[in-house]
């Protein structure tokens, strides 16, 4: 992998390892408000009890997650992305992570199956809007309002702003996956802060944080094909590749 690159006229050097997660890892670089992230090909499940290397998952990951933030800058969305380097390589804005999964559901599944006890697939209207505490060690629980603000996490502001912005998102990418006969059924969301105290949305867009449906067949396209041992992830990834870079041409 080449360590260096260019963005505005500048080159961007890749610096120490920052952080190791799950499916990425995210590397210093040479100016100090940018990242340099790498997509690994882990698989991981249960909050990473389970692992599984799976040859080109990373670049599958890396390629949609390339599409779609493109897909939402051109719909105005502010986000962290800044630019594919690579098949598997991006730079992104450094941001000040707030630490909370944002989970948006169009329909049940998952943990919103097992948590109420509702039929798979059931239409979800209003959308739900869920948070999580980012913590390994905790499991990432669940956190409500006031206890975000309690805590300092989020102001009731960038509270009220997280549900906007993500209300937003959902539209704009269950649009763009339907446009491919794709349902997108849930999916988790982060934001940051910029030093100007903005919130914007960062990590990643991928199959490996969202739930897809081929709309005819019902078949999953994403990483409960992983989770559920149902075959070869990369498969169901490959397809909404194809069907997301169709769109492009
Ligand atoms: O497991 P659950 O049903 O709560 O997941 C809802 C959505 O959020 C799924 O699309 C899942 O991939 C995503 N998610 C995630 N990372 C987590 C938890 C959930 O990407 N830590």
């Amino acid at each position: 992998m080449n360590n260096v690159t260019d963005y505005n006229n500048q080159t961007i050097t890749r610096g120490d390892l920052k952080y190791q997660g799950k499916a990425k890892s995210v590397y210093w670089t040479s100016q100090a408000d940018i990242l340099w992230l790498h997509d690994t090909n882990q698989a991981t499940a249960l909050n990473g009890k389970v692992h599984e290397n799976i040859s080109d998952k990373g670049r599958l990951n890396s390629a949609i997650s390339y599409l779609l933030f493109k897909h939402l800058h051109q719909h105005g969305v502010a986000t962290h992305y800044l630019k594919h380097i690579s098949e598997t390589d991006e730079l992104v804005e450094k941001l000040d992570i707030i630490p909370v999964e944002v989970v948006v559901r169009n329909f049940a599944s998952g943990h919103f199956v097992s948590r109420f006890g509702v039929a798979s697939m059931t239409e979800l209207t209003p959308i739900v809007q869920e948070f999580y505490y980012k913590s390994d060690a905790l499991d990432d629980p669940f956190i409500n309002d006031s206890q975000l603000i309690a805590l300092h996490y989020a102001t009731a502001e960038e509270i009220k702003s997280l549900r906007l912005k993500s209300a937003e998102i959902n539209d704009i990418l269950r649009r763009r996956f339907a446009e491919i006969n794709i349902e997108l059924i849930d999916f988790k969301l982060e934001f940051g802060r910029r030093a100007d105290g903005n919130m914007i949305l960062a990590d990643e867009l991928s199959p490996d944080n969202m739930r897809l449906v081929d709309k005819t067949s019902g078949q999953s396209l994403d990483k409960d094909i992983f989770r559920q041992h149902k075959g070869d992830l990369t498969v169901g990834y490959r397809e909404v590749l194809q069907r997301l870079e169709k769109l492009e041409k």
